[in-house]
């Protein structure tokens, strides 16, 4: 039912074509036109449309691909192409796509005529997937880890709707339905360029019925009725509301919520709920670590960091990872990985780290967790499950003087100090590039990445290890790229990671 809005775009050949239009005499039966009506007017196309049809021209009244000329007024070559790019169609690199003058040339004649130089309107935007149109988007590999993927996210009226539904039926514990549309999602921002109309989602992958049926509905109206319905749900506000406490999951917020509790002071008041000591803290410092970190402040930590570890040793390394390693201007947390080369003394490095930021008396949380690594644990076959290294989850006071730019603060607080979260990890040298690897993310791309090496290559990957069934062997990695290498897989920059 949504078809008829959408379709003028692209309509694949329904009916043969007739060889009268309007009872006219068709002369030109290998020219079938289309007079883009932006710029041209809609009462002006139709009378071009009639004097073209009246001297023996097909002229078509949709865009498919059988349209071989393509005649516009508007002389702006990059709108047009973009229009036409989001288009979907096949068969757009064969097509002419010429200036009015090319058709008044042509009336004038009573014949097609020859195309020229100064009739063509050329295609002058960056090449995208859909100008290698012999198979426009066939190239779209259903792993995030074949795709670049940067921060520029040009389908976001899409994939904030698809992130609104699995994140639903993450509530709801639909694990595979939640994956499908955090998939489709990815995908999409993956494009360069902005999907228009349904017959541009032809060819690409992981886009399911369900998917498609909601960005009809977003192309049509502009927004989901679906998603809107979930949105302006007690339930998923509630549980929205519960899950941004730190500490506080989805199994939580939904006892809570079944228990009839819908805001902070009713879970609060209530005297049968014993709060963990990561909850109290998240609701402590709820109102600064709700607020976004900026990269000044990641930077700043990593400063606070720095000068902690290199008291102890100069042999070491300091790498921000996450969000932010991915070219993000802003994050939930801010993730670093310490370690030092020699390996086994990665711990206490992280140790005297944390103890460094205890003696300056900014530690509001601290909740440090010791390595569980051993070779023999490996290969892991949960591959979501949480890496065994040694890591330490904090809530930290990062003071305005130490922030390049100032704190990102509400307007009015003039503590001179907020609370971040960050997240320390220390995998041994050895295991470097996978730690990296994984902790950059995003989790979707590490979550393809693993998918890849078990249904391509027969391999495990996971934080710690690469392990090659085939061979049955580890295979060893020095660098990011000694991974994506074993894999087979062309390097992709951690800032083309935002699957
Ligand atoms: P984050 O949750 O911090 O996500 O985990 P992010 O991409 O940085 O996004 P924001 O900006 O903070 O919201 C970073 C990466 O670290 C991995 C996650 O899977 C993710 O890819 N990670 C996190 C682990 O591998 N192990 C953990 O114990 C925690
Ligand atoms: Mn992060």
């Amino acid at each position: 039912m949504f078809h008829a809005t959408i379709e003028p775009c692209v309509r694949k050949r329904s009916k043969p074509a007739s060889v009268t239009v309007n009872r006219h005499e068709v002369k030109f039966q290998e020219v079938r036109l289309y007079l883009v009506e932006r710029k041209m007017g809609a009462s002006r196309r139709g009378f071009l449309t009639q004097l073209a049809r009246s001297k023996g021209f097909i002229v078509d009244d949709i865009l498919s691909d059988d349209i071989t000329h393509v005649v516009s007024e508007d002389s702006r070559a990059s709108s047009l192409w973009e229009w036409l790019k989001g288009c979907g169609l096949k068969s757009l690199s064969k097509m002419q796509v010429l200036h009015i003058s090319w058709f008044t040339d042509s009336m004038r004649a009573g014949r097609p005529a020859a195309v020229e130089d100064r009739h063509l309107i050329q295609d002058t935007l960056p090449a995208s997937p859909e100008s290698s149109i012999l198979a426009p988007v066939a190239a779209i590999s259903q792993y995030a880890c074949q795709r670049r993927t940067s921060t520029d996210n040009k389908n976001k009226i899409f994939t904030d709707a698809f992130e609104v539904l699995a994140e639903n039926y993450e509530f709801s514990e639909m694990k595979s339905s939640s994956v499908s549309f955090r998939r489709a999602a990815s995908v999409l921002k993956s494009l360069s360029w902005a999907v228009k109309c349904m017959g541009a989602t032809q060819g690409l992958p992981c886009l399911g019925e369900h998917t498609k049926t909601v960005m009809e509905e977003i192309i049509q109206s502009g927004h989901s009725f679906q998603v809107e319905k979930i949105l302006s749900s007690e339930r998923y506000q509630t549980l929205k509301l519960f899950t941004s406490v730190f500490g506080v999951g989805p199994k939580t917020a939904e006892r809570w919520y079944r228990m009839g509790l819908r805001s902070f002071s009713d879970v609060l008041a209530e005297p049968d709920i014993q709060l963990n000591r990561m909850q109290q803290s998240g609701f402590l410092h709820y109102g600064d670590i709700s607020r976004a970190v900026t990269k000044a402040e990641a930077q700043a930590l990593g400063n606070i960091i720095d000068e902690a570890v290199h008291m102890i040793t100069s042999d070491c390394i300091v790498a921000l990872t996450g969000g932010f390693r991915r070219g993000k201007e802003i994050g939930h947390d801010v993730d670093y990985i310490v370690t030092t080369a020699e390996v086994g003394k990665e711990e206490c490095v992280l140790l005297h780290v944390i103890n460094c930021f205890k003696k300056q008396g900014i530690v509001l949380y601290c909740d440090y967790q010791p390595s569980t690594f051993h070779i023999s644990k490996l290969p892991c076959q949960k591959y979501d499950a949480m890496d065994y290294f040694a890591k330490c989850f904090l809530i930290l006071r990062l003071e305005a003087s130490q922030v390049d730019g100032g704190l990102n603060c509400t307007e009015g607080d003039n503590r001179g100090w907020r609370a971040v979260r960050l997240d320390l990890v220390s995998p041994p040298m050895d295991r470097y590039a996978f730690a990296l690897l994984g902790w950059t993310g995003s989790t979707q791309f590490d979550r393809d990445m693993r998918r890849f090496a078990r249904m391509e290559k027969r391999m495990i990957l996971d934080n710690h290890t690469l392990y090659d069934k085939t061979k049955r062997e580890f295979l060893a990695a020095s660098t990011e790229e000694d991974i994506f290498a074993h894999l087979g897989l062309e390097y992709i920059e951690p800032w083309q990671r935002n699957a």
